[in-house]
């Protein structure tokens, strides 16, 4: 039996966050959403492409990125990130929007439908250093409504990495979808840094572009970098949207201005304790 229960998760403050309790794991309350099971039955096309990542880590940067290398196209249609939020809107929302389709979500790939498996179906996952996710997403909790958060940094941290939030752990995402990667060798996963994009855009869509097998001039990725810069994605005709994920300035290294020595000692232990095994590397500054 399906079960989903409002939860307020207290900060150390005492402040606390709304989230959905939906079958065992926390996401936000959306309105209109489908639920983890609803987006389980999602039906896949063969050509889908799905952007998954951690909250606050670029993803609307990288799926209108993807947008552009993989339609060829500039101009921006009506086709919004918000609009294929598996988790945030029904499937009819996107259900007929012409092929190839980009979908997005911030779920585990076990919350996913078995077709994204059984179809092998193109992932791009987005990674970015989580002391700077931690920054962004403190900010993002107090701006919008659902959350109801007014708490302090300062107590923020330690239940953010303990998975008390929506989402839950960023680290327990992080390794989960490296064991997705490793159990299921044949299924096609690109993994990009937020702060690879940042230093290097140009060769981190050169990449997007053999992952998806699309050939793109460079005159072409000229002007998707022009078009995906901060300043040009502020200006989108799907302002709402823009204005809410691009309150604060994108960057690298933010979170020195947000750490305390302290918070970030505590942080550097908890990293090694929890991600002893873990490959990857991320950047904290560029
Ligand atoms: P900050 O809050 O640090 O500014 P997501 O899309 O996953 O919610 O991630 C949001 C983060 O990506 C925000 O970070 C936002 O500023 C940043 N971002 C969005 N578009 C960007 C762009 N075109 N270039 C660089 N960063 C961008």
């Amino acid at each position: 039996m399906s079960q989903k229960q409002l939860v307020d998760a207290p900060d150390d403050g005492g402040d606390t966050i709304t989230s959905l309790n939906d079958n065992g794991f926390l996401i936000p309350n959306f309105p209109d959403g489908p639920g983890i099971e609803g987006v389980r039955s999602v039906r896949i096309r063969d050509d889908d492409v799905i952007i998954c990542a951690f909250p606050k880590s670029g993803t609307h940067w990288v799926w209108e990125i993807t947008r552009e290398l993989l339609t060829g196209e500039i101009t921006h249609d009506d086709v919004t990130m918000s609009q294929t939020f598996m988790e945030m809107v029904p499937e009819e929302t996107y259900a007929d929007l012409s092929c190839p389709r980009i979908l997005n979500s911030h779920l585990l790939m076990k919350h996913l439908p078995d077709d994204v498996l059984n179809k092998k179906i193109k992932v791009i996952t987005v990674l970015r250093n989580p002391k700077d996710v931690a920054v962004s997403y403190y900010n993002f909790l107090k701006m919008i409504p659902v959350a109801k958060y007014k708490g302090e940094f300062k107590n923020f941290l330690r239940p953010l990495f303990q998975g008390k939030f929506m989402y839950e752990s960023w680290m327990d995402y992080v390794l989960d979808w490296e064991l997705v990667k490793r159990t299921n060798p044949d299924q096609p996963v690109l993994t990009l840094f937020y702060e690879d994009i940042k230093q290097d855009q140009m060769r981190e869509m050169r990449k997007i572009c053999t992952f998806l097998g699309v050939e793109r001039s460079d005159d072409f990725l000229s002007k998707v970098l022009d078009n995906t810069s901060l300043a040009s994605m502020r200006t989108l005709k799907k302002r709402a949207e823009s204005e809410l994920v691009l309150e604060k300035v994108g960057g690298v290294g933010d979170w020195k201005n947000w750490f305390t020595v302290a918070q970030n000692e505590w942080f550097d232990q908890l990293y090694q304790e929890k991600m002893a095994d873990c490959p990857l590397r991320f950047q904290y500054s560029l």
